[in-house]
């Protein structure tokens, strides 16, 4: 049995429905010497049956079991922060499952704390990003709970595992065929594992569950508009709808057009290089409707150093810093900017693309037809221009005429 940092009474664990998380109630009990566990389990719009969730860490022994829908306080002020913040890790994967570590964690901790749990569990292993998500917030917002982590420590493999809970009550997956490590929310789904080991594999048809293939798609395509209030998405196609509705109808109008499947080599915290497929349907469009409004929008220098403080965003989420300084100060920037970026995105969907084909805003557009026109226009003083040049181009001549002598 382990004894680190003194025993632990009563223990909140983040639970899932899975084998892994499963495992960790009896394993914390029987190797730990745990009392009480707590399971835990988020509703953060997965589409699962809850009730069989819930009931199944009871079965494993839990003595109290947890499932809570959080799926608006995840859109609201998970997934809109990183619409506004156009949020990309490495330029590509949009956060969709570390968006969610932060809200179970805090969640977690405010759980402990009511019930008087001594600490808090999770079951992910020592080779992911989700755990370093886990700790940093249980040590920041709750310094004072011990951090228990089973998986990292047990050594079992998968079989093992299994085996271990089918002593314990705990069904094998029936995919027990099924090779891929999923994580599903509302916002998509991360898949891994099994043949996508090899990075040069095409990710096979059946790891895709809420996109259609580019094959499949339908041959007709369909144009939609989105509009934006201070940088959130608030109806598409003229029907207003709430954060969480409006995710929907954007997973389901992009999914059905097969767009939104991203197949990449990503770069974890802990310095492993891992291949991800992700499909974010409903995530990327917003994301690219709402970039295409703030080029529209915003000043350039404003969204010049705005793109590259969103790169910062990103990393930092995905890094687990979600309850850090740097994140609340850079959110103080993006809010101030985000209250220009109101008006609508065209864009049309076909067979795996998104094209934008219109952008407006009645109140904040500085885009100017006078200033842009090739017409006739009496509002620009071209001659100005040479004296602009003239001066611009200085440091260039005097550059050139030196490397001339
Ligand atoms: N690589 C992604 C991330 O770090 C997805 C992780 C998926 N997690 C999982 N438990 N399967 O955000």
């Amino acid at each position: 049995m382990r004894v680190v940092m003194g025993r632990a009474k009563k223990v909140v664990l983040a639970y899932s429905g899975g084998v892994d998380t499963s495992v960790c109630i009896p394993y914390l009990k029987q190797q730990w010497g745990v009392e009480e566990v707590i399971a835990f389990a988020a509703d953060l719009g997965q589409g699962d049956e809850l009730e069989p969730i819930r009931q199944k860490a009871l079965t494993a022994g839990a003595k109290e079991s947890i499932v809570e829908n959080l799926i608006d306080p995840f859109v609201e002020e998970f997934a809109f922060p990183a619409i506004r913040a156009n949020a990309l890790y490495q330029g590509r994967y949009p956060l969709s499952t570390a968006l969610a570590r932060p809200l179970i964690a805090r969640r977690m901790v405010e759980v402990a704390n009511q019930k008087n749990a001594d600490a808090v569990a999770h079951g992910c292993t020592g080779k992911g990003n989700d755990q370093v998500r886990f700790d940093v917030v249980f040590a920041s917002l709750a310094p004072g709970l011990k951090v228990l982590t089973p998986a990292r420590e047990w050594a079992m493999s998968r079989e093992e595992t299994i085996s271990y809970g089918e002593r314990y009550g705990i069904p094998a997956p029936v995919s027990k065929k099924s090779p891929y490590s999923i994580d599903l929310n509302l916002l998509g789904r991360s898949v891994e594992a099994g043949v996508l080991e090899d990075p040069n594999m095409p990710p096979p048809e059946e790891v895709f569950a809420i996109t259609s293939s580019i094959d499949q798609a339908p041959d007709e395509g369909q144009e939609i508009e989105i509009a934006f209030q201070a940088g959130n998405p608030i109806s598409i196609n003229g029907d207003l709808l709430d954060p969480a509705d409006l995710v929907r109808q954007a997973n389901f109008l992009a999914g059905k057009h097969g767009f939104g499947r991203i197949d990449m080599i990503e770069d974890r915290v802990v310095g492993i290089k891992s291949r991800e497929i992700y499909e974010t349907p409903g995530l990327l469009l917003l994301i690219k409707a709402h970039q295409e409004l703030e080029s529209l929008t915003l000043a350039a220098d404003v969204l010049r150093v705005k793109r590259q403080l969103e790169m910062k965003w990103a990393e930092l989420v995905y890094q687990g810093l979600w309850f850090g300084p740097l994140k609340e100060a850079l959110d103080g920037f993006f809010d101030r900017t985000q209250e220009d970026v109101n008006g609508v995105v065209r864009i049309y969907l076909k067979k795996g693309n998104a094209m934008i084909t219109g952008r407006n805003s009645t109140q904040n557009s500085l885009y100017s037809s006078e200033m842009a026109t090739y017409g006739k226009d009496d509002h620009f003083n071209h001659l100005a221009a040479e004296g602009f040049i003239y001066i611009w181009g200085l440091p260039t001549r005097l550059w050139a005429s030196i490397k001339r002598k």
